[in-house]
């Protein structure tokens, strides 16, 4: 315990009973007490632990079953996490999209509709697998889709998830849009009226999220307007949808992975930039534009949410999902989202820092040809070569030090680890 300070001058003017005293409090108590501090210094910090420590990983209702979801449809989605091991590849979220709500009560109370007769009863199945249950709804009057929103019920919404069980909550915009216009008519002075309002109503049920005492994962969804990414940690929140809605195309996942380009500063842990769900599975895009889909998502560090039938998911499509290195590059403990190297006319690499000095690189053939690619590795910061694992072919390629053609399919992607042992 010499470390805090040395205590051989105070003892020379004690006397015995004070000297040996003194001694057996700093040979022996001193030590446990130090100790003791530690470990109640640790217990708060390590229940500190913050959410979203890496980007979310589930399933959500929403880009297959839209308005149709029931409650038969979620239990399902749960077991087919566990029977096809995707829980166990990380998709632990199961997430109910809108459209599950009913009215409220005299009392204010909102309660399901009627293909939705047990929330409750509907989380606990959920948790019963290992999974967690995942919500949504909107700062305005109505969702999107028209149903309840929490507008002025914030607390008592919240607390109602945290009795339920939730343990997310996507918290989409929509009608709130109208109280943003009413705020901007209201203060023709103030530029920022809408903004602020909106801020506002984000913080709101980020704090009513946080007073429940339970941790629920806070997700925006304002499609990326007003840079979520700065004010989103300032509201609690850990992610942010960064646009507005993916759906099932190549060109629309791709023009959401190109305009993700510059945000990469703004992830990290506990804050994730979202580029949406994905639509691998959902069949309107080919095999090597859903392996492009996944290559970028996970490179881009984005929270990974399946939104396919998991009943009728195909085993390409499954191997795509579940593909243990391609999710560990997204889920990498660095939580660096990728930045793009080049784009060079429809071709372009991109590049992930990854722990112990690993990089991972995508290279992605946006043209209707398969292409020769030259990848150069001193251009990439690999002068003296490096080690290189193929990650969608499941094999090493040895050391490369050259450049090397690479070619990949119209639409198509690679995806390496490179690593200088
Ligand atoms: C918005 C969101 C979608 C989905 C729908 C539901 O469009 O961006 O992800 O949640 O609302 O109505």
């Amino acid at each position: 315990m010499g470390v805090f300070f040395d205590n051989s001058k105070a003892l020379l003017y004690c006397d015995n009973d004070v000297l040996s005293a003194v001694n057996l409090f700093m040979k022996r108590l001193l030590p446990i007490s130090w100790w003791l501090a530690v470990a109640l210094l640790a217990a708060p910090l390590s229940a500190q632990k913050p959410l979203a420590a890496l980007p979310a990983m589930g399933w959500n209702s929403w880009n297959h079953f839209a308005g149709r979801v029931t409650d038969a449809e979620v239990r399902s989605a749960a077991d087919q996490l566990v029977s096809t091991g995707m829980r166990d590849a990380g998709y632990i979220y199961v997430n109910l999209d809108d459209t599950w709500q009913g009215q409220r009560d005299s009392q204010g109370v909102l309660h399901p509709n009627a293909r939705f007769p047990d929330m409750k009863s509907l989380a606990d199945y959920v948790h019963s697998k290992g999974l967690k249950f995942g919500i949504y709804s909107s700062p305005g009057a109505k969702t999107c889709g028209g149903y309840a929103g929490s507008l002025d019920h914030e607390t008592q919404d919240a607390g109602m998830y945290a009795r339920w069980g939730v343990d997310y909550l996507k918290y989409d915009l929509c009608s709130f849009a109208d109280n943003m216009r009413a705020a901007r008519q209201q203060h023709p002075e103030d530029p920022m009226a809408e903004f602020t309002l909106m801020i506002s109503a984000y913080r709101k049920m980020g704090a009513a999220l946080k007073a429940t005492g339970r941790p629920i994962l806070y997700s925006l969804c304002e499609y990326g307007i007003d840079e979520p990414w700065k004010f989103g940690p300032g509201v609690d929140a850990q992610m942010w949808r960064t646009t507005d809605d993916i759906n099932d195309t190549y060109a629309r996942m791709m023009e959401i992975a190109y305009n993700q380009v510059g945000l990469e500063k703004y992830a990290g842990p506990g804050h994730w930039n979202d580029p949406d769900m994905l639509e691998i599975g959902n069949g309107g895009m080919s095999y090597d534009e859903y392996k492009t889909h996944m290559t970028l998502w996970v490179l881009l560090a984005a929270p990974l949410l399946a939104g396919n039938d998991l009943n009728t998911m195909s085993a390409a499509d499954k191997g795509l999902l579940t593909n243990r290195e391609a999710i560990a590059i997204d889920q990498d403990a660095l939580g660096k989202q990728a930045a793009r190297v080049w784009q060079r006319g429809d071709f372009s690499l991109w590049s992930k820092p990854l722990t112990g000095g690993r990089t991972a690189f995508g290279l992605i053939n946006n043209s209707w040809q398969t292409r020769n690619i030259p990848l150069d590795l001193n251009q990439i910061g690999f002068q003296q070569g490096a080690a290189v694992h193929d990650v969608w072919a499941d094999k090493d390629l040895g050391r490369w030090s050259a450049i090397k053609v690479i070619q990949i399919p119209k639409h198509g992607a690679a995806l390496y680890v490179l690593s200088n042992p």
